[in-house]
């Protein structure tokens, strides 16, 4: 029998590092700029690329629902695949709705997205996975290529 397994570590808010922060706090940024008239979850991305820039991005709906689009695919479509790698990326939310109790966690479809960043540079990115309720802890995760087991790769092609 095969196996797959992978370790996450949920911390407070004050022991993440000043890149976490900051990183954390642009996705936070990013999600009250978000256009979410339709569920009125608005969600924010933050890139942190290896020469410390920051890129963000928020979740973009539509009245066509299936055509909105997700935070972090919204902020993965600005990056340039020629420049700097990746090293993290920050994920959060805020919503009317008495749900935020607990982090944000990248749907299928993101995943996917991040993993062709991932294996493209062949070097991991950090996922930090957050909550507008600042008493509950950050998820961390070392690598997005945990979060897709088994993923398809230009290599099934
Ligand atoms: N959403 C994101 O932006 N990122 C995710 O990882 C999950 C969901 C958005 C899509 C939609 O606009 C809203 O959140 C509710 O699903």
């Amino acid at each position: 029998m095969s196996h797959f397994s992978f370790s996450y570590r949920d911390t407070d808010r004050a022991h993440l590092a000043a890149d976490e922060r900051r990183l954390l706090a642009a996705a936070e940024q990013a999600a009250a700029g978000a256009y979410a008239p339709y569920s009125s979850f608005r969600v924010g991305a933050a890139l942190l690329l290896e020469n410390g820039e920051i890129l963000t991005g928020a979740n973009h709906e539509n009245a066509a629902f299936p055509v909105g689009i997700c935070a972090e695919r919204v902020v993965l479509g600005m990056l340039d695949m020629t420049g700097p790698a990746v090293r993290a990326i920050a994920v959060t939310y805020e919503t009317d709705r008495a749900l935020a109790h607990a982090p944000l966690s990248p749907c299928g479809l993101c995943r996917q997205s991040l993993l062709e960043v991932r294996v493209h540079q062949n070097a991991p990115i950090q996922v930090l996975m957050a909550c507008p309720d600042t008493a509950i802890p950050v998820r961390v995760i070392d690598d997005a290529a945990a979060l897709l087991p088994l993923f398809f790769s230009g290599k099934n092609l």
